[in-house]
């Protein structure tokens, strides 16, 4: 199989099919036997999705009219980022991505022409796209005025930059079964080279990414991949034994399994939305050898699952625009419509009121969200501080928000994230 095809039909998926790039990779990547080819294919996807933007504003300028044709399309985009941004020789490139059009042969002189012709003109092509605002950071213009309007023009292209990198691999020790040094020492036995995280007790850096099975004691549970910025949650919950834990919004499981490793002598209960979803929890659980009561229930009706019993801590990790997880999933630039937010914040607000209830007098509720945008996080706290003359915040240090606190894409090595601490008065 060609890799360069197997490439392109899977960003038809996601270009054409509005399929996350994740799926459409699980998709693809088992009928490739050779690892080599799983990850050029992985590799060339990810690529094209991170700078989709940039590369259909260079393949406008080599063609006549657009090309309508879904494969031959993305088919277009795998050769320009193979010639754009990949170590690959370039007549490689440029003949095997025309050996991809395969049956579609009055597409071969075209694509052809397209790579032969970025290959003469790629100075002036690059530079025309450096004057292109869209091209230039890569990210759709919707979403460039956003992040502008929230965070100032130098800021954004902090940001936009630090979307466009490849995001390290982080792990987070499980404290329950293993200490960090002696987990840096396993990984130094087997030649993975990382690093402690400062700041962030149970995280690891790793040099590069490796697959998860080649972790010591992945299985066993010592260990689970989580971005540091994520890590962050538990230690926000201010958690003690004997305390009644919410996790509301936790599929996955992330951070309950995070929670549950700090402090393992909690009741602690996790609701998610989402059965699928749901069924992660149980496995993610199972391997970490935790447990917490599971509910598939809506956050924001606790009357149709909610015993009435109070909490004394409270995550509401909000479901969100997810825009600060841009460098892990480059598809979400091109799958996420400006529509899309729109009803998002009634939705997160709507959950956070519905936490509030469920909280006891003199409890702590965290609000978490992965995005940068002010109007899924620090206005939310606002507004709710404004309406709750109950919720006392609790204010982080220092930090570019108003309320909570901002981690941006650009400040620390972590995800874009933001959290918020809302003391319950008596
Ligand atoms: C950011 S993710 C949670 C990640 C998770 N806390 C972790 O650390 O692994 C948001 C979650 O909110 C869930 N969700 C969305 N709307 C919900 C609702 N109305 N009630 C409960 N869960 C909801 C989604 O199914 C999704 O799993």
């Amino acid at each position: 199989m060609n890799t360069r095809l197997v490439a392109a039909r899977t960003l038809v998926r996601v270009l054409d099919g509005g399929q996350s790039l994740t799926a459409a990779l699980e998709h693809a990547l088992p009928a490739l036997e050779n690892p080599q080819d799983k990850a050029f294919v992985q590799a060339v996807c990810y690529g094209v999705c991170r700078y989709y933007h940039r590369l259909q504003f260079i393949l406008m300028q080599l063609v006549d009219k657009p090309i309508k044709d879904a494969e031959i399309y993305a088919l277009a985009l795998v050769g320009l980022y193979q010639l754009a941004f990949m170590r690959v020789k370039t007549h490689a490139a440029v003949s095997e991505t025309v050996l991809a059009t395969r049956k579609k042969s009055w597409a071969k002189p075209l694509i052809n022409a397209v790579l032969r012709r970025y290959l003469r003109e790629q100075e002036n092509l690059e530079s025309q796209a450096n004057s292109s605002p869209v091209a230039l950071h890569s990210h759709p213009k919707w979403l460039i005025s956003r992040v502008e309007n929230d965070w100032g023009n130098e800021k954004a292209a902090q940001i936009f930059q630090a979307n466009n990198q490849f995001p390290p691999m982080m792990l987070r020790i499980n404290r329950l079964q293993t200490i960090r040094e002696n987990y840096l020492q396993q990984l130094a036995a087997l030649e993975i080279e990382a690093e402690a995280v400062e700041n962030c007790p149970a995280a690891i850096r790793l040099v590069k990414p490796v697959a998860v099975t080649a972790l010591p004691n992945f299985e066993s549970g010592a260990v689970s991949v989580q971005d540091t910025s994520a890590q962050f949650a538990a230690g926000l919950l201010e958690l003690k034994a004997g305390q009644r834990i919410l996790d509301l919004c936790a599929a996955p499981a992330g951070k309950t399994a995070h929670i549950l490793e700090s402090q393992p002598n909690l009741e602690c209960v996790a609701v998610d939305i989402d059965a699928t979803r749901m069924q992660r929890v149980e496995t993610n659980l199972k391997r970490l050898n935790l447990s917490a009561t599971l509910i598939v229930g809506d956050a924001t009706q606790p009357e149709s699952w909610w015993n009435g019993k109070l909490f004394d801590r409270i995550l509401v990790d909000a479901p969100c625009s997810a825009l600060g997880v841009i460098r892990r999933h480059p598809d979400i630039k091109i799958l996420r419509r400006a529509e899309d937010l729109v009803a998002l914040p009634a939705l997160q607000y709507a959950i956070l009121n519905a936490a509030w209830s469920m909280l006891a007098e003199g409890g702590l509720l965290v609000y978490a969200t992965c995005s940068i945008l002010k109007a899924e996080n620090e206005d939310q706290i606002a507004h709710f501080l404004t309406e709750n003359a109950n919720a006392q915040e609790i204010s982080f240090d220092s930090n570019p928000a108003k309320h909570g606190w901002q981690i941006l894409t650009s400040d620390q090595n972590g995800d874009g994230f933001y959290y918020a601490r809302l003391y319950k008065l008596a």
